[in-house]
């Protein structure tokens, strides 16, 4: 089998043969978000996931998202494409260093983004997303907040929750640290009538320049609503992709060249028609982490 056309037709058969649900980020290639039941950011797919009638979910994403699904449906397979799609930043934090920095301030809430392992979630209080991380950490009834592992997602709640106190881990996100103050300046002398929308894992100086911040699901109505004609996007160049495809009457620029999220494109046609014929890569997590960590996935959900 070799055409895109083939592959994606034996992908909707074997969807349907198995009764499976496909669930996808906006970051993977779009060609595999044209074949998912639903195409989302972290937050709908965890949602998603846990309301889910089916009982064979693939997630089309990076391992903490499958991780997600799988604890917020723990009686259901949940399957990954790509096995070693997993996230940089999430690795740059370990339950051992959120146990000691709730050593060191034992009166704070442990806030994690949900772009981090299960077993970190199983050792923090509350789970957020970028869409869901003001409200929530407005909503915590703790004054202190330590939050993992985004240092710029951290800083940006900070900046806007300055009545509470936080204490932020040092994890970034390879992708969106790497654009700069003047790859924003040089994109806007490229487009000056561009507005630019931005997802908070970019650093404060770039945020500063924006017109427009927010998750990938927020940066995309954002794109749909406004009146502007041009932007500047400042996240995964797939995003550009779908804007340019479905939005043609407007006009979308890269903040820079090569914003991709390598471990996002490791989710390809071939892996996700494998991963429906053979049923693999299983997501298995030890009971006691997925207790734990649903109690965190949970309070997001319902905060
Ligand atoms: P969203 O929650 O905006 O989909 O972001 C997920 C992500 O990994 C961004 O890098
Ligand atoms: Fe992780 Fe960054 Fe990729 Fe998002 S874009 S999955 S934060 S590496």
């Amino acid at each position: 089998m070799s055409g895109i056309n083939e592959l994606s037709q034996e992908i909707r058969r074997l969807k349907k043969e198995k009764n499976a649900l496909i669930l996808a980020h906006y970051y993977v290639p779009l060609e595999v978000q044209d074949l998912a039941d639903s195409v989302c950011d972290s937050f709908a797919m965890a949602k998603l996931a846990a309301g889910a009638a089916e009982d064979l979910i693939v997630i089309c994403g990076v391992r903490f998202m499958g991780e997600s699904a799988k604890i917020l449906s723990p009686e259901k397979t949940v399957l990954l494409p790509a096995d070693n799609a997993g996230c940089p930043m999430a690795d740059m934090v370990t339950p051992q260093d959120v146990l000691k920095l709730k050593a060191d301030h034992p009166e704070a809430a442990v806030m994690c983004y949900v772009n981090s392992s299960a077993a970190v979630k199983a050792v923090s209080d509350v789970c957020c997303t970028s869409s869901s991380a003001l409200r929530i950490a407005r909503a915590l009834p703790q004054k202190e907040v330590i939050f993992v592992p985004d240092r710029h997602l951290g800083s940006f709640v900070a900046k806007n929750v300055p009545e509470k106190t936080f204490y932020i881990h040092s994890g970034y996100c390879p992708a969106h640290d790497s654009v700069t103050r003047e790859d924003v300046l040089a994109a806007k002398a490229s487009h000056p009538g561009a507005l630019f929308a931005v997802h908070p894992e970019c650093g404060d100086q770039v945020l500063d320049l924006a017109d427009f911040i927010g998750s990938t699901a927020e940066i995309l109505d954002f794109a749909e609503k406004t009146q502007a004609q041009e932007l500047i996007i400042g996240t995964e160049s797939e995003i550009v992709r779908r804007l340019s495809r479905d939005m043609a009457e407007k006009r979308f620029y890269e903040v820079k060249p090569r914003f991709d999220c390598g471990d996002m494109k490791k989710v390809t046609l071939e892996s996700l028609f494998t991963c429906l014929d053979l049923e693999q890569y299983k997501v298995e997590l030890p009971q006691e982490q997925l207790t734990a960590a649903r109690a965190s996935l949970d309070r997001m959900v319902n905060m």
